[in-house]
């Protein structure tokens, strides 16, 4: 449904590229994630076959949802808010539309490789050295568009969502970067320029601030925009938004060797990774409150507006998980939670709860706008989502709290005598009950992204054309 929108309008072509294929990959990752989730329920569903194994869909399942879907999100909503916020159009189209083909041209990489089974090895950057190359200048070039656009925006200040989308683009590209530096050896085949404990301890900077910079700072990017729009209300405190984004980005950057416990690497190290995860708390639930405290005297919306439920639910699983992984990062408490399956959980209350359920609810923001309607085609289909959505994450969640500490006390007992008390194959036999309720509630939160491409589609063939670009117009002319 592209249209040729007048030059003089925002570049919403990209913005609405992207929005539909945060839809598409979410939908594929997703339910890929059901499908692994479904192999640990019945492993006869890994077909005999070393492209469908675990081993291989996993890293692509991480791939799809992290970088495909919320990647895609991310560009989307950027894009769409540097261009509102700063009141100009993008400073290059073809740039942008650069970055669209060439990450949709990485993810597609990533689809063919992973299951054949060529990987870096590291966590979250499997990919090989062709790929990431690719990757990092379609990341310069996102910079390049994205901050070339803040230099000529028409308001006096820079929004706060700018800032943060800004520290996700400078930080991804940093650790990006470092992590991949390596030796090819073939086309397919690089080995890490780093050794040992060295490249344990670059690898968890990378993967930790993966976490902080592109599944966090970048969605309260997202936060700071779309919680005040669709509330109808200023955000709560401009001024703890700015203690909030120096605090964060400051911590985070510390926090990696929490990763890393009980290894290899300098206790040390170890124990400054712990301090600072700790102290981590203190900006993520600033931020949080910000978020909450924004609905105040707009709570009533809440009854009638599920894309407003989407955005706060999204912020009470960010506080949750926030407060879940400093507890996580003490290390008597991680050498209970590690190589269980509530790092697991951890991980998808942030991933659903959080990461999950804000690019949906922003995309549902977006779409009418990007599409010249005035709502999205049914309400009811995105209550009908938020529900499925939420009772999906609490079931994911809450069977992988009740397996991973039945894990980790299962493989601690011991006998008077020292043996264990139990084999490893009887802890798995009773995580088995876990397996089955959280690939259910995987399928809860899939399908609701099947209502949600219905009710995309639905949108779009409804809109038209010259309202799209009209809309557009207005949204220059009109305030952020
Ligand atoms: C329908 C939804 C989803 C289902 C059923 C699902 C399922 C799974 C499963 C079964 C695993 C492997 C767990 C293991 O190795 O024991 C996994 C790992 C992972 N998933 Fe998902 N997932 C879903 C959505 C997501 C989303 C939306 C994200 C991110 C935005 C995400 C991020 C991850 C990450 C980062 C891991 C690796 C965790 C680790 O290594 O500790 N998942 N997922
Ligand atoms: C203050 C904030 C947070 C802290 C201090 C924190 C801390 C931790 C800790 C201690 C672990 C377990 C490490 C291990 O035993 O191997 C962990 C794992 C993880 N966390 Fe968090 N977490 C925080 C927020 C989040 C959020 C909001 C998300 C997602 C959006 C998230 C995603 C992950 C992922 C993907 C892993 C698994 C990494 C892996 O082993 O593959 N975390 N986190």
């Amino acid at each position: 449904m592209s249209t040729a929108i007048s030059p003089t309008a925002y570049n919403y072509k990209v913005v609405r590229q992207f929005a539909i294929m945060t839809v598409v990959w979410g939908i594929l990752g997703m339910g890929l994630g059901v499908f692994i989730a479904s192999q640990l329920v019945w492993p006869e569903l890994n077909f005999g076959l070393p492209w469908t194994s675990f081993g291989r869909l996993r890293p692509l399942h991480t791939n799809l949802v992290i970088f495909a879907f919320g990647g895609c999100a991310l560009f989307a909503t950027s894009y769409y808010v540097v261009q509102r916020t700063c009141q100009t159009r993008l400073i290059s189209d073809s740039l942008a539309a650069f970055t669209f083909w060439g990450w949709q041209a990485v993810i597609v990489g990533a689809i063919i490789t992973l299951p054949l089974g060529y990987t870096t090895t590291k966590e979250y950057a499997e990919l090989e050295w062709p790929l990431a190359i690719l990757l990092a200048i379609v990341w310069v070039t996102y910079g390049l568009v994205f901050f070339g656009t803040i230099t000529k925006r028409k308001t006096k200040h820079i929004y706060v969502g700018n800032w943060f989308y800004g520290a996700f683009i400078v930080v991804t590209a940093m650790l990006h970067i470092v992590n991949h530096a390596s030796l090819p050896v073939s086309f397919f085949k690089s080995y890490s320029a780093y050794a040992g404990a060295t490249d344990a301890m670059i690898q968890w900077w990378y993967g930790h601030n993966a976490v902080g910079f592109f599944l966090t700072t970048g969605f309260l990017g997202m936060m700071y925009y779309f919680v005040p729009k669709q509330a109808e209300r200023p955000i709560y405190s401009y001024r703890l938004s700015i203690v909030h984004f120096w605090a964060l980005i400051t911590l985070y950057i510390w926090a990696g060797p929490h990763h890393l416990h009980y290894t290899a690497l300098p206790d040390w190290a170890q124990s400054l990774g712990m301090a600072m995860s700790i102290i981590l708390l203190a900006p993520s639930w600033g931020g949080m409150i910000n978020g909450m405290m924004t609905l105040s005297g707009a709570w009533h919306k809440l009854r009638t507006d599920p894309i407003l439920r989407f955005l706060v639910v999204s912020l009470a699983f960010y506080g949750m998980s926030t407060f879940e992984g400093p507890m996580m990062a003490i290390k008597t408490v991680n050498s209970l939670s590690h190589y269980t399956d509530w790092t697991i959980g951890h991980v998808h209350a942030g991933a659903l709860g959080w990461v999950a359920m804000i690019s949906i609810g922003a995309i549902y923001h977006m779409i009418p706008k990007l599409f010249g309607r005035a709502q999205m085609h049914s309400v009811g289909l995105i209550n009908a989502h938020f529900w499925l959505a939420t009772i999906g994450t609490v079931l994911y969640i809450a069977s992988m709290w009740v397996n991973g500490i039945t894990q980790g006390l299962m493989w601690r007992a011991i006998n008077d005598d020292g043996t264990l008390t139990y084999s490893f194959v009887e802890a798995l036999q009773a995580s088995h009950p876990g397996y089955i309720v959280r690939a259910l509630g995987g399928a809860f939160f899939a399908s609701g992204m099947f209502l949600m491409a219905y009710n995309v589609w639905r949108t779009v063939r409804a809109s038209d054309p010259a309202e799209a670009e009209a809309a557009a117009k207005i949204a220059v002319v009109g305030a952020h």
